[in-house]
């Protein structure tokens, strides 16, 4: 197989259909570095919901891809964009919490809503590590890794 530990890949993201061939690139990465079937659907996963979150709350956003080297093998998902950041990253980590707020009953029902917030939280689990910060030109960088 070819060695794909020196191949980063760079997106820019402008609509939720991107996240269809970003997940399916990260996955043939994720595939490439030695990471299994499970841990390769994960990577997918964790895409699509850091391309949707940028479509929805930034509007644009640019992903990175890096194979991660010696001491810890793995992959970097990383995620900018120019948005208004999230005044509480590990709130927003939470199931049910979702713009600004942990959603209600009522929330569930009807009401139209932009998500359930379960993104970020399925991102931390398929993930071993989610981090964010906010630059100093404003917007919001979101770094998850897998390690093989
Ligand atoms: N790139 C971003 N910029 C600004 N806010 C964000 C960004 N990504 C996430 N958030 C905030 O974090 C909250 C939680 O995100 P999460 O992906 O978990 O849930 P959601 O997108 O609301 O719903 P779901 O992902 O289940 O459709 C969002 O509702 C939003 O307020
Ligand atoms: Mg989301």
């Amino acid at each position: 197989m070819q060695d794909a530990s020196h191949i980063q890949k760079r997106f820019k993201i402008t609509q939720h259909e991107d996240a269809y061939w970003c997940s399916s690139q990260g996955k043939m990465l994720a595939l490439a570095l030695g990471f299994d079937d499970q841990a390769a659907a994960g990577v997918a996963i964790a895409i699509s919901e850091l391309v949707s979150n940028v479509v929805k709350f930034a509007g644009e956003g640019l992903l990175t891809l890096t194979p991660l080297g010696d001491p810890r093998p793995g992959l970097e998902i990383r995620m900018s964009d120019s948005g208004p950041g999230i005044e509480s990253f590990s709130d927003a980590l939470r199931d049910g919490f979702s713009e600004g707020r942990f959603l209600s009953d009522s929330d569930l029902v009807g009401a139209p809503r932009r998500g359930l917030g379960a993104g970020l939280g399925a991102v931390s689990r398929f993930m071993h590590e989610l981090n964010a910060h906010h630059p100093p030109g404003g917007g919001l960088v979101v770094v998850a890794r897998i390690y093989l």
